[in-house]
């Protein structure tokens, strides 16, 4: 035990493996030891068991903790501290004897923390790198029958200081062990060289083979099954690899006793002027950051569930994959080069922890990890080589800066010229081939983009990226297109990856009601955590979509439309790398486009008021119309444009005369308050102006271009913009208007608005003009302005014609289009693990259902917030599963709204979505109808879809 313990505080690479190699798909028999092995806390438990692959903690054995980068543990490297769980794991099995046969190795795929090694008694070696594979000669011995695998694991050691990673720790055998015939004769290592020439459409191939046999290479659909290995040949004539178009030959290399299996592509990526390149054209990435994260399991992921995470990125317009911040398990980069994502493989190193500290004793700059270092990228290097999807190595993620980074730049570039090297925390982009920052706001990527920005020599050749921007966090996205139209400005950008893919929470069983617990930082007691920052996905961990990631397949679609109504004109701009237009079905004949080239076209209208001469039609000036492209193949929609006319205000013919009981129509107003009590058969409770929003993850955030600001979230506390006090004015009737004329401000503060409510029916409907004027100084910008409302029992459904199905926010919504629309309680509320403001639709006709009866709002483009708590409630939530149960439904109509920006980690909300304290307009018609609107007339006109 006590050597176990002094080794863990080596910064050495685990000892005993062997040399790190290409994961092949080779016929060479193999046994797969995952399943139920034995566990116990070392010393002294006792067995029980547990499921391999898997975490120690989400299977009863200690407990997970999130922390982002402070380390949880004194900085103290090389050292773990002696509170440090130890689980010994065994596994008794069989061996197959058509593995026994051979020579064998045992691998491990990984394994979180850092482990030694025993079969039946003899050691094999240590595991260090918890998200790299290992393998250890098992020849001599693994035995006939029963065999004994022990695994001591110990959850911390020196090499906890490369692997701070912003994600749970959490210990364990997560990855697959399998054991691999290595037959003598047989195939040790492949690294496939496959370029393309797009001067001439030729492809290069070259496979060098690690054997001491005699190699055959053989790629069937080239015609050639009689190559050599480590010889260059040249194909006249491929079919390149890209994301849009992954083709792949089949390359088997043979032995006489072995034949490994290759998917290749070929595919040659570089810089020119400053400008990423593929195949000789400009590249964009449209990226995500995915981190490896199950509910369940934590990083024990499924193939199935990654091939349905690749599947639904590529159905929302993504294209590529940084692996944030480790090697992805293997497997999952053959789907990327099946599926078509390009791919940023990441090193599993990480020291961010030394941040806090000044950097002092960073070991990305201490001889002592030099080796742990190299070892480190040799291993992702070596496993991943042979992926055409793989673009970029990257050398880790925030690890500060020195001469081990430096190393293992120089060390990858010489291993593999073939790909670019990418390490964001390189400051002056000197040892990289790319320039990357993280969440840089658009101002500075402008100036990058037009090389404004001072920079020296070296950095103005290379192209620019965002490793991680767009913050997805709670409430967001905000501001995803004026990142996107700047990437399509500047060929210098070459995009970036949105943070992050998935949202890391862990499933915590279910509540009594049914609802399900999802957990973060500090529910399982740890003492140093983030708390909610680890959830920040465009998808929910169980992979459900966050209304982010419709924005995100409108901002990313490769093809732009854009209608112009009275020139009845469509103009198309082909943004993919290389791929026409074939492949889309408008419903309509699309005209030639290739890529890059940008086409105007007359409207053609497949199915609807009388057609031109030439089959051109105009717009019809009132209606909406839609352009939308789909997939032929896939089926998913691709691309589309909407023309939404303007749309009068609402009328309604004040016939209705205010009653000297305050009584107007269908209305009851109280007067001592001048607000109105009653609507038809609808109590209204609390209605009240409203400046002030449940702070969302991005409004409790510090925007980096103010970072010595408090967040909005804590300005508006200060303002007490929760807390409006209102005193009545005035009631007066002005014609057929009832006008009451409050004032409300917080307390403590000397500012605050002047509201006039003007009131007038038709007997049936009710209708404000409202004008909110700010008075005082107002110390802060608001969160919105609007009216707030409460009925006394919950709603089950809104019904509406305007912009959905998702919420929409000033810089947010991009994927919401104008149509009708239905969404249960939950959907509409857009529910987050941590509850904040979200759900806004804005919308021009809406039924709030509450059961029976219900409430119609009607207005032109009206934010209009529905969910049954209040906001006090929602602020101070910590858990959805922790809101109340439904039996009111708050209601809000707003006049104006505050972005919502990326300021939980990245810039805040841009100038122009901003909402300074200004005189404010609403409009909007209530009304009690006791049944559901009928369904909205189909005052809308698709180019795909024919009209009726
Ligand atoms: C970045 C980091 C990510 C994540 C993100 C915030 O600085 O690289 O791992 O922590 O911030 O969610």
């Amino acid at each position: 035990m006590t050597s176990f313990r002094t080794e863990l505080a080596s910064p050495q690479p685990g000892r005993g493996s062997l040399p790190a190699r290409a994961h092949l798909r080779s016929d060479a028999p193999h046994q797969p030891l995952d399943g139920t092995w034995q566990v116990r806390r070392h010393p002294g438990g006792a067995w029980s068991e547990i499921r391999v692959p898997g975490h120690l903690p989400l299977q009863g054995h200690g407990a997970p903790i999130y922390a982002n980068v402070r380390f949880p543990f004194p900085v103290d490297p090389p050292f773990p501290p002696d509170d440090n769980p130890v689980h010994d794991h065994r596994l008794e099995f069989e061996a197959d004897p058509a593995v026994l046969a051979h020579p064998s190795v045992l691998r491990f795929e990984g394994v979180d923390g850092a482990a030694t090694v025993w079969l039946n008694d003899v050691e094999l070696g240590t595991l260090r790198g918890s998200r790299l594979t290992t393998e250890f000669d098992t020849t001599g011995v693994l035995r006939d029958g029963v065999n004994v695998l022990d695994v001591r694991l110990a959850q911390w050691s020196a090499h906890s200081y490369l692997e701070d990673q912003d994600m749970w720790w959490m210990p364990g055998i997560f990855r697959s062990v399998t054991l691999l015939a290595r037959p003598e004769g047989g195939i040790r290592d492949v690294f496939v060289h496959a370029s393309y020439d797009h001067r001439d459409g030729s492809g290069t191939l070259r496979v060098d083979v690690d054997s001491d046999a005699v190699v055959t290479v053989g790629v069937p659909a080239l015609g050639r099954d009689d190559l050599g290995a480590g010889e260059s040949h040249h194909f006249r004539s491929v079919d390149p690899w890209t994301a849009e178009n992954p083709m792949l030959y089949a390359v088997r290399v043979h032995t006489p006793a072995e034949v490994v299996t290759l998917r290749v592509g070929f595919r040659t990526v570089h810089v020119a002027d400053a400008t990423l390149m593929l195949n000789g054209r400009p590249l964009l990435l449209r990226g995500v950051n995915r981190h490896e994260h199950h509910p369940l399991h934590g990083r024990a992921v499924d193939l199935e569930t990654a091939r349905a995470e690749l599947l639904l990125m590529k159905k929302h317009n993504i294209n590529a994959v940084r692996t944030s911040h480790y090697p992805p398990q293997a497997s999952f980069l053959d789907l990327t080069d099946e599926l078509g994502l390009y791919v940023m493989v990441e090193n599993d190193l990480e020291t961010h922890g030394f941040e806090p500290n000044g950097w002092r004793g960073n070991p990305s700059d201490d001889p002592q990890w030099r080796d742990a270092y190299i070892d480190r990228m040799r291993r992702t290097v070596e496993r991943d080589k042979n992926h055409a999807s793989v673009l970029f190595w990257s050398l880790g993620n925030e690890a500060g800066t020195g001469a081990n980074l430096d190393a293992i730049a120089q060390w990858a570039k010489r291993r593999d010229p073939s790909r670019l090297v990418h390490y964001e925390g390189d400051r002056r982009s000197l040892h990289v081939d790319v320039y990357s920052r993280m969440y840089a706001d658009t101002a500075e990527v402008a100036r990058i983009g037009a090389f404004t920005e001072p920079e020296d020599e070296h950095r103005r050749t290379l192209p620019f990226l965002l490793c991680e921007y767009a913050h997805a966090m709670g409430n967001g996205p905000g501001g995803l297109s004026e990142y996107q139209e700047l990437f399509h400005r500047w060929p210098r950008l070459a995009g970036g990856f949105i943070w992050e893919w998935v949202e890391h929470a862990l499933h915590g069983g279910t509540t009594a009601d049914g609802r399900t617990i999802q957990l973060y930082g500090g529910d399982f007691g740890e003492r140093v955590h983030d708390g909610s920052f680890v959830i920040d996905g465009l998808v929910h961990a169980d992979r459900t979509p966050g209304p982010g990631l419709a924005d995100v397949a409108r901002v990313f679609a490769p093809v732009e439309l854009t209608i112009d109504a009275s020139a009845s004109t469509l103009t198309i701009v082909n943004r993919y790398h290389s791929l026409g237009l074939s492949h889309l079905d408008a419903g309509f004949p699309l005209p030639h486009v290739p890529a890059g080239a940008t086409v105007t076209v007359p409207l053609q209208l497949r199915s609807a008021p009388p057609p031109g001469a030439d089959g051109a039609v105009a717009v019809p000036p009132d209606l909406p119309l839609t352009v939308s492209l789909r997939d032929r193949d896939q089926g998913h929609e691709v691309a589309w444009a909407q023309y939404v006319p303007p749309r009068p205000p609402v009328s309604l013919r004040a016939t209705a005369v205010p009653s000297d009981d305050l009584r107007l129509g269908p209305a009851v107003f109280d007067p001592g308050t001048g607000m109105p009590v009653r609507l038809g058969d609808l109590d209204l409770h609390d209605v009240a102006v409203s400046l002030w929003r449940a702070p969302t993850e991005n409004d409790r955030g510090r925007g980096w271009e103010e970072h010595d600001l408090p967040s909005m979230a804590d300005r508006w506390a200060a303002a007490h913009l929760d807390d409006l006090r209102t005193r009545l004015i005035d009631v007066t009737v002005d014609g057929a208007a009832l006008v009451v004329r409050t004032r409300s401000g917080p307390p403590v503060i000397d500012a605050g608005v002047d509201v006039t409510w003007r009131w007038t029916s038709d007997g049936e409907a009710l209708a404000l003009d409202l004008t909110i004027e700010p008075y005082g100084q107002w110390p802060c910008e608001w969160a919105r302005a609007g009216i707030d409302l409460r009925l006394d029992r919950p709603t089950s459904q809104v019904t509406w014609t305007g912009w959905g199905p998702g919420p929409q926010y000033p810089d947010t919504g991009q994927g919401a289009r104008y149509g009708d629309f239905t969404a249960d309680r939950d959907t509409y509320a857009e529910r987050t693990v941590r509850p904040q403001e979200h759900g806004a639709r804005r919308i021009d006709d809406a039924f709030i259902d509450v059961g029976g009866i219900g409430l119609r709002v009607r207005g032109v483009d009206v934010p209009l917030t529905v969910r049954p708590w209040s906001r006090q409630t929602v602020a101070a939530t910590a858990h959805d599963h922790e809101l109340p149960a439904a039996t009111s439904t708050w209601i809000s109509v707003d006049a104006a709204a505050s972005g919502v920006g990326t300021a939980s980690c990245g810039p805040g909300v841009l100038p122009a979505y901003r909402l300074a304290p200004s005189v404010q307009r609403l409009r909007v018609v209530l009304q009690q109808p006791i049944r559901e609107l009928p369904a909205a007339t189909s005052s809308y006109q698709s180019v795909s879809e024919p009209s009726p």
